[in-house]
């Protein structure tokens, strides 16, 4: 494989220097970007990142062996991070926007048997085959967007084998395209009907049952409930949580979505990695998350699409939260893969700063899922995951919203986006 040399982007967007811990407060404005800046890869590595100059000179007699690619007038980053997808799905809930349109909120549908619950039925009804290529599908608008590394949530089967079906999906995603997927174990997304009259049953058959084999299998590392009144409680959610530590599985958690439950505190109480949503998150349960380090996983788009507030990222940052930015891709409450979309949404929505949002949707994102030491940001030993987009400075990249600026994506040091197209 030659070596890739990409060389002279206007912008070289780095956020270099915070793989140990994520950017927090003021910091998270600190992007560490290079004017005209270079990056050497080698094998899927980054080698080298900074002025062209100087890597110019130091690989002076390298680079006739090298696959140079001109990144004038474009601005490269870390390739994007999606920390928090449901991205194994079947079927589409559009009908159920209409009804929503019409007044009925987004719990009274799940509660009327639709929501999760309908998208359970079609996936389960699903073949695995068929459950591969939806998601493959989905997984390449993300790549088109600049996304090169996404978790994906199970919690559409709410049986042992539906949770395992579409654990394997992942899987089989992750090994098969080019896009790294990280897998989170979600049984604990709603009581499936069946065990209605039995929900502790059903509790017991995610602890007892699923977590020992999804850990055994190797089919995910983190464990993940829907804590929110009329589907987990915080002590059942709690039970679960640990349930998933002793076998290994780290916990993270949807929290505080639709009405302030202790989500928060939970989290920071099981030592989760991370809290999502808080669009109703208390002051108390902020100041335990920026104590124990939880990151705060914020879903704006997942706000615009349900018509409600967005969180208060401002309380979070100025807590000391560090936050990541998610799609929450999924068909009911944020049906996008546009992670740009995502970080507009951030600043227009939440107030984030452009910097803010991308620090958000790169290293803070990273650390959302564990992976800080590998990906995240441009420095040397990192994978070459890498966009490059047709913008002249980042601001841009959300500032014209709604825009696909993905030029060119590098995945493992390969081209896979070309021109805006996927090439695989
Ligand atoms: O994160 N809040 C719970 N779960 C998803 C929605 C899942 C669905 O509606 O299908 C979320 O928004
Ligand atoms: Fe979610």
């Amino acid at each position: 494989m030659r070596p890739l040399f990409i060389r002279r982007a206007r912008q070289l967007v780095t956020l270099a220097g915070s793989s140990a811990a994520p950017l927090v407060r003021e910091k998270m404005n600190d992007l560490q970007i290079i004017e005209n800046g270079s990056v050497w890869i080698e094998r899927g590595v980054i080698i080298a990142v900074g002025p062209d100059d100087e890597l110019a000179h130091r690989f002076a007699d390298r680079i006739s062996e090298a696959d140079v690619i001109d990144a004038r007038g474009k601005t490269v980053t870390p390739g994007l991070i999606d920390p928090h997808t449901h991205l194994v799905y079947a079927g589409s809930r559009e009908h159920e926007w209409t009804m929503r349109l019409r007044g009925a909120t987004y719990m009274e549908i799940m509660n009327a048997g639709g929501g999760i619950h309908a998208t359970t039925k079609a996936t389960r009804e699903a073949s695995e085959e068929m459950l591969y290529e939806e998601s493959k599908r989905r997984l390449d608008l993300f790549l088109l967007h600049g996304v090169t590394t996404v978790e994906a949530k199970s919690g559409y089967g709410l049986s042992f084998e539906g949770e395992i079906k579409q654990l394997e999906v992942a899987k089989r995603l992750h090994d098969t395209h080019p896009v790294d997927v990280v897998s989170t174990f979600l049984g604990a997304h709603a009581v499936p009907p069946e065990w209605k009259d039995d929900r502790d049953g059903y509790i017991r058959l995610i602890m007892e049952v699923m977590i020992p084999e999804v850990s055994r299998r190797g089919l995910a590392e983190f464990n993940d409930v829907f804590c929110e009144r009329g589907v987990f409680t915080p002590d059942e959610a709690r039970r679960i949580l640990e349930a998933g530590k002793a076998h290994g599985l780290t916990p993270k958690i949807h929290a505080d979505e639709i009405e302030p439950y202790g989500g928060a505190e939970l989290a920071a109480e099981v030592g989760a990695i991370s809290a999502d949503h808080l669009l109703r998150a208390s002051d108390e349960g902020l100041r335990r998350m920026a104590e124990r380090g939880v990151i705060g996983v914020l879903l704006p788009g997942t706000a615009f699409f349900l018509m409600t507030q967005a969180a208060d990222a401002r309380r979070l940052i100025d807590n000391g939260v560090p936050v990541a930015l998610a799609t929450d891709c999924n068909p009911g409450s944020s049906p996008t893969v546009s992670l740009p979309l995502v970080m507009s949404l951030a600043c227009l929505h939440m107030r984030m700063t452009p910097a803010e949002a991308l620090a958000a949707a790169t290293i803070n994102a990273a650390h959302a899922i564990g992976r800080s030491h590998v990906i995240g940001s441009l420095e040397p030993g990192k994978k070459a995951d890498l966009a490059i987009f047709n913008a002249a400075n980042y601001m841009q990249i959300m500032y014209y919203y709604g825009v696909n600026h993905t030029e060119m994506v590098i995945k493992d040091g390969k081209i896979v986006v070309n021109e805006g197209k996927v090439c695989i």
